[in-house]
């Protein structure tokens, strides 16, 4: 690709080339296809009716969040997110941006902000440690749900306000804040029940799309992450995208010809993403559903893995290497090289640890990802690379949108809805009906 003003860097180069390419046809096929996706990208952007696509240039909300933020954080110091799946795993995404590391710590400190957890698998002994281990009158929830209907949620709910009343907490309105749909729902009307606050989850918005709206944006206000910025880095990933003169030069649309190439070769039963830094861990989760729920339709789609560098090359790079392959590998990484604390050098060379001497950590890190892009794409692995100077609010809203267009556009190449989810609610009814039943 022509080098542009991308928030990122994106390569090619050991995924176009090698044992482990797809056929140049293929891929050429596959971008002339998303040709299409793209025109009608730009069709639904200019008709404004797809609404994720100018989620990033709003502004008329922020206001309302950052009000809902500092009347939540007064006399706060624990702020429960409540929720599940898309309306959980975006957030959770951006905890890793924030300055704080632990809840204990923010507490035991003169923090005057609340500390952000998030809560979403409702196994009910770490449901109750945690219920328990909250004070109940400094504590807010905030629940989450699109549909307003999630049983998952609705009995996080539930319990939480039976242990704030229990305690002796007398306004529960002042304790919770509903982020839901505009409409009737279970969770809407618990809401009203209580008299607590309401905001808007967009209508427009798919659960795994709405990272950038209120449902991301209020939980990252309350974490002091800088949402403006969030928000431009995925306007500069929307813009490269809708603006590029082909797609070749459409970072999503590339990432998603590569995938369909790969697919249409039968050589895609899986897409790793390999992020050589912390904060980009918990992001693999985000993207995990994203792809997996997004396309895993109609008997077609590929199972998205997330895993972390440098530590996962000693847990499955040998399966990566070896192993039935059919993969596409995405190597991120950040700026590291000279960052971080340095192996002292007269110790390391006393040791004959010549090639330690003097290094820094992040030196290391960065021949660690170089070692494990080669290692794979020397035994016929397809490998693509993104490199980002740094995982910040701007850099993290850029990869949201990027990931996101990306897999709006594979839906497209695949012929699948990439926003619906059917198996997921077949789960949810079948759950609600479990439990009617006794
Ligand atoms: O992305 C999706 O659509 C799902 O994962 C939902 O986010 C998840 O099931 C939770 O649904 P809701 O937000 O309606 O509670």
């Amino acid at each position: 690709m022509p080098e542009s003003k991308s928030p990122f860097r994106i390569s090619l180069d050991l995924a176009l080339t090698g044992k482990g390419a797809p056929p140049r046809a293929a891929y050429d096929a596959a971008l002339a296809d998303c040709e299409k996706a793209l025109t009608w990208l730009r069709e639904q952007h200019a008709s404004r009716s797809l609404e994720l696509l100018g989620i990033a240039t709003r502004k008329d909300d922020l206001k309302a969040a950052s009000a809902a933020a500092s009347a939540i954080a007064k006399g706060t110091k624990t702020v429960a997110v409540l929720g599940i799946g898309g309306s959980s795993l975006g957030g959770q995404a951006l905890t890793a941006l924030r300055a704080g590391e632990s809840r204990s710590a923010n507490q035991k400190s003169k923090a005057t902000t609340p500390f952000v957890e998030f809560h979403d698998n409702p196994d009910p002994f770490s449901w109750e440690k945690s219920l328990k281990g909250f004070d109940p009158k400094k504590t807010h929830f905030v629940a989450i749900s699109k549909s307003g209907g999630t049983a998952e949620t609705l009995m996080q709910v539930l319990s939480a306000a039976d242990r704030l009343e229990k305690a002796g907490v007398k306004s529960l309105k002042k304790h919770f804040t509903i982020i839901t749909e505009p409409h009737k729902s279970a969770l809407a009307d618990f809401a009203d029940s209580i008299g607590a606050p309401k905001l808007d989850h967009p209508l427009g918005i798919g659960g795994r799309y709405s990272v950038l709206s209120m449902v991301g944006i209020l939980p990252a206000i309350l974490m002091g992450l800088d949402v403006k910025a969030l928000r431009a880095g995925a306007a500069a990933a929307l813009d490269e995208v809708l603006n590029a003169k082909s797609a070749a030069e459409a970072p999503a649309a590339v990432g998603a010809a590569l995938h369909q190439a790969l697919a249409s070769q039968n050589k895609l039963h899986t897409t790793v993403l390999w992020p050589y830094a912390d904060r980009l861990s918990v992001f693999g989760g985000w993207w995990r559903q994203l792809w997996a729920e997004s396309l895993g339709k109609d008997g077609k789609g590929s199972t998205p893995v997330s895993v972390l560098g440098p530590v996962d090359q000693h847990s499955q790079l040998q399966l990566f290497r070896d192993g039935p392959g059919n993969a596409l590998f995405t190597l991120m990484t950040v700026d590291t090289k000279g960052k971080g604390l340095t192996a002292p050098k007269a110790r390391a060379k006393a040791l004959g640890l010549n090639y330690l001497a003097g290094r820094k950590m992040g030196d290391l890190v960065d021949a660690e990802a170089r070692a494990t892009a080669q290692t794979l794409f020397k035994n016929g692995r397809c490998v693509r690379q993104i490199h980002l100077p740094r995982v910040d609010e701007f850099h993290m809203g850029a990869l949201m949108m990027h990931f996101m267009l990306e897999t709006i556009i594979m839906g497209k190449l695949m012929g699948v809805d990439p926003f619906d989810q059917p198996g997921v609610e077949e789960g949810k009814i079948l759950a609600r009906q479990y439990l009617a039943e006794g």
